[in-house]
C-alpha cells in the first residue's frame, strides 16, 4: 500500500433493500469525492433498486452481497475490521432487526458484527413500521449498543403517505456521518424528551422596499446545533434567519424570520416550552430608524445619512425574564459572542466581559476575522460558563463544535425524574445517559 493510500479513509456503505436505496449513490459519492477508498456491501434485496453495476462504477470496487465471493480475502471479517466509518442507508426495518439479533446471514450483516469503528444508520420505512414497539426496541438497543440511529425525516413516503420514516437525503447523512469519523464515537442520545429552541442565520432590516441592513452570518453554526441537538434526541425548533443556501437539518422544526424583531417574537414564544435556548443568530444590534414605504432615489431628496434605533438585545431579554419569572427557573440560555481583540484587550477578554453583562449560562466564543468562521465550515473557541469554568474548543468542524456545546449544554438541564411533563404529568424516564 502507497503512503497515500494508507491514509486514505477506508468507508463502508451499506445498503438495505428499500426504495430510498438510490439515496445511497448520493451518500457513496460524498465519499468517493472526498478521496476515501469507499466499499459498498447492498443485501440482496438493495440489488433490486440498485444495480451493482452502478455500485461498482460509484465506489470503484468490486460489489458482493454474501461471504462465499473473493474466500481467500475473508472480506466478511476484514471489511468490517478495517473500516474506519460504516454507513448504511437505507436501514430497512428488516435489517435493523436483523443487526440487533446479531446475524451475521449475509456480508453486511456479518461486516457490522466485525466493525469496531464508528458505525451509523439512517432508517428508512412506512411510519407504522418505525413505530412499531418491535422497531422501537431494535433502535434503542443499537443505539445502547453504541451505534447512532439517524431520526428519519417526516415528509412523503412511497406512495401516498407521509409521515416519520423518510430516508434524509444524502447531504443530511453524510454529515452526520462526518461527525461521527471526528468525534470517533457514537452522538450521546443525552437530550431525548428535551426542547431545544435554537436561533440561527442574519436578520435584515430594512430600509425601504428593496433595501436592508444585513450581515454576513451564513447560519452553518446554527444549523449544525438544530442538526446535532435532533440526532442527540431533543425536539428542535430552529429559528432561522437570512442563510447561505442552507437546507433544513431532518427532523427539526423551522420557523423563518426577517427581522431581529420578529426573530424576538418567536424565541419569546418558543423559549416558554423549552429546556434551552442557544442564540447562535447574528441579530442586527440597529434598524433604520423608519422604513421608507417606495424605494429610496437617488437625486435632490436622496438621504446624507440613516437614522438607526437601536433592536432589543433578545438574549439579555431572555435572562431578565427568566429572572422575573416570566420563563421556566430552570431554562438553560446559551449566548454567542464573535470577538476580535483589540487595543482594550483579546478576544477572551472581551467575551469574559461579555458574559458578565448578558449573564446567560454558557457564552460559546468565536474568534472572528479574516477566514474566521462567518462562512466558513470549520470553527474553534471557548465556552465560558457562568460558574468561571473556561473550556478550549478543539478546532474542528461546526457540527463538532455543536456537539461540544450540546456536550455543555446536557448537565446544565434539570433531571428529568420527578418533574413535570409539558401535558402535566410526571416523567420517569431519568436523565437517559
Ligand atoms: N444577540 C441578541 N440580540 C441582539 C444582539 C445579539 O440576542 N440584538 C445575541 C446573539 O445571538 C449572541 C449574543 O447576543 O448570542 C452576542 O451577540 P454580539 O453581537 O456579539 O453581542 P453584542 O451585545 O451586540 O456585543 P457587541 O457590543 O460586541 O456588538
Amino acid at each position: 500500500m502507497s503512503p497515500l493510500s494508507s491514509q486514505r479513509r477506508r468507508i463502508v456503505v451499506g445498503v438495505g433493500g428499500g426504495i430510498a436505496a438510490y439515496k445511497a449513490c448520493g451518500v457513496i459519492r460524498h465519499f468517493t469525492e472526498a478521496g476515501d477508498d469507499v466499499r459498498v456491501v447492498p443485501t440482496e434485496s438493495a440489488l433490486q433498486f440498485v444495480g451493482r453495476a452502478t455500485f461498482e462504477a460509484l465506489s470503484g470496487n468490486p460489489v458482493h452481497t454474501g461471504v462465499f465471493a473473493d474466500v481467500p480475502e475473508v472480506p466478511h471479517v476484514r471489511l468490517g475490521q478495517e473500516a474506519d466509518l460504516v454507513v448504511v442507508a437505507p436501514a430497512t426495518a428488516d435489517l435493523l432487526a436483523r443487526v440487533a439479533a446479531g446475524r451475521a446471514d449475509d456480508l453486511l450483516t456479518a461486516t457490522l458484527l466485525t466493525a469496531r469503528c464508528p458505525v451509523v444508520f439512517a432508517p428508512a420505512m412506512h411510519t407504522e413500521m418505525w413505530e412499531h414497539p418491535a422497531t422501537v426496541e431494535n433502535v434503542a438497543t443499537l443505539r445502547r449498543r453504541g451505534v447512532t440511529v439517524i431520526e428519519p425525516a417526516s415528509g412523503r413516503l412511497t406512495g401516498k403517505d407521509t409521515g416519520p420514516g423518510r430516508l434524509p437525503e444524502p447531504d443530511e447523512i453524510a454529515a452526520i456521518a462526518e461527525l461521527l469519523a471526528e468525534r470517533g464515537d457514537a452522538l450521546p442520545r443525552s437530550l431525548d424528551g428535551r426542547r431545544l429552541v435554537i436561533s440561527a442565520g442574519g436578520t435584515r432590516e430594512p430600509l425601504d422596499p428593496v433595501r436592508f441592513l444585513g450581515n454576513r452570518s451564513s447560519g452553518k453554526q446554527g444549523y449544525a446545533l438544530a442538526r446535532v441537538a435532533a440526532q442527540r434526541g431533543a425536539e428542535v425548533t430552529l429559528i432561522s434567519g437570512y442563510t447561505a443556501d442552507l437546507a433544513p437539518p431532518s427532523a427539526v422544526s423551522v420557523v423563518s424570520v426577517r427581522t431581529a424583531q420578529e426573530m424576538q417574537s418567536a424565541v419569546r414564544e418558543a423559549a416558554a416550552r423549552a429546556d434551552a435556548v442557544v442564540m447562535a443568530a447574528a441579530v442586527a444590534d440597529f434598524r433604520p430608524a423608519t422604513v421608507a414605504t417606495s424605494k429610496i432615489k437617488k437625486g435632490a431628496d436622496e438621504p446624507d445619512t440613516v437614522p438607526l434605533t437601536r433592536n432589543d438585545d433578545i438574549l439579555a431579554g431572555l435572562v431578565a425574564a427568566r429572572a422575573e419569572g416570566d420563563l421556566p427557573a430552570d431554562l438553560v440560555i446559551v449566548g454567542f459572542a464573535a470577538e476580535t481583540g483589540d487595543e482594550n484587550g483579546d478576544v477572551l477578554t472581551h467575551a469574559r466581559a461579555k458574559l458578565e453583562r448578558k449573564k446567560c449560562d454558557l457564552l460559546v466564543v468565536n474568534a472572528v476575522g479574516e477566514g474566521k468562521a462567518f462562512e466558513m465550515d470549520v470553527n474553534d473557541g471557548w465556552i465560558l460558563s457562568a460558574d468561571g469554568s473556561e473550556t478550549a474548543l478543539e478546532h474542528g468542524s461546526k457540527a463538532l463544535m455543536a456537539s461540544r456545546v450540546l456536550d455543555a449544554v446536557t448537565p446544565l438541564l434539570t433531571p428529568t425524574i420527578g418533574r413535570p411533563a409539558a401535558d402535566g404529568e410526571c416523567t420517569n424516564t431519568g436523565s437517559s445517559h
